[in-house]
């Protein structure tokens, strides 16, 4: 099985056929990962590169994990210990990576759009692991997959994603796959974290955590996406809190069996609490475990 495209760049172009062969080819891969032996021969002989020019944790290392519990040999370059310190351009970058012929490049990037120059530039397939402000598709798929996973459909649920929305790729991708997959979608966040026209990708709009939680099935719990403010957008981490913070209290104005996610890194007591995130609506660290299963689905969607 293979998908019909060469790059995965945004789960904005991604059919809801597309998505639901990610989705249960994910599934048919999450029991490789409970094996005492955790591989699989299928793509040996594969290469699979890591280029990361943003931090990560949980994406950078799930890639890894996912391509060799594939059999698949995987390499992580990090701008900051690359020839890019050296002034090196992104287009020179990938063109010595394609000379070394690689099978599928993973790539995260701080400018909205690089997975995309590089998918017109080079042969090997892009996938995108997170553009700036504007896609993160394989977090969407993994969200996705958890809510089907946890509810047995995403099709008439109610789902709430609350935070800094301007900023947040996670929310993006994720009102695209949430959307097209047939959930009901608010998004919640101060008038200045909340882009203009957000209404018109077929979300409601609150300005209040109360309004948008009350009687939802998911809450989605989004990290301030400092890195990518360039003014201070609220007067204090403290006032975000007060008015932001998913707690103990509000939390009961949602559905009983609210279950509450979060793309992580979290930040505890500022968008979330402690409480909360480790409570028994969160289902966090599921998102994490089904971030290796749906990079291993893209991997060999891709490769074929
Ligand atoms: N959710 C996510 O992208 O986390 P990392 O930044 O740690 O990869």
């Amino acid at each position: 099985m293979k998908l019909a495209r060469k790059d995965i760049l945004g789960i904005k172009e991604l059919s809801v056929d597309e998505i639901n062969l990610i989705l249960d080819t994910a599934e048919s891969f999450i029991e490789i990962s409970t094996r005492d032996i955790k591989k699989v021969p299928t793509l040996r002989g594969k290469t699979v590169i890591n280029l990361f020019y943003e931090p990560s944790t949980r994406t950078r290392t799930s890639f890894e994990i996912a391509a060799k519990r594939l059999s698949a040999d995987a390499v992580n370059i990090s701008a900051s210990t690359s020839s890019v310190v050296k002034g090196e351009t992104l287009i020179d970058t990938a063109m010595n990576l394609e000379a070394m012929n690689p099978d599928i490049i993973i790539m995260r990037h701080s400018a909205a759009g690089a997975p995309h120059i590089l998918s017109g530039l080079i042969k090997q397939s892009i996938i995108n692991a997170g553009d700036g402000a504007h896609e993160h598709p394989t977090q969407a798929l993994l969200d996705m997959m958890t809510i089907r996973e946890k509810k047995g459909k995403i099709e008439g649920l109610k789902v709430a994603i609350v935070g800094d929305i301007a900023h947040s790729r996670v929310a993006r991708s994720n009102i695209y796959g949430l959307t097209k997959m047939g959930a009901n979608v608010t998004v919640a966040g101060p008038a200045t974290m909340m882009p203009r026209d957000i209404d018109k990708l077929g979300v409601r709009v609150c300005y209040h955590l109360e309004e948008a939680i009350k009687d939802v099935d998911i809450i989605m719990v989004l990290r301030i996406q400092l890195e990518r403010q360039e003014n201070n957008i609220f007067p204090s981490l403290r006032e975000y809190s007060n008015y932001y913070c998913l707690n103990a209290r509000n939390i009961t104005l949602a559905k009983d069996d609210v279950l509450v996610m979060h793309p992580g890194p979290i930040n505890r007591g500022v968008e979330i609490a402690p409480d909360i995130a480790d409570g028994s609506h969160s289902i966090i660290l599921d998102q994490v475990t089904n971030g290796v299963a749906i990079r291993m689905a893209l991997l060999y969607l891709l490769t074929g």
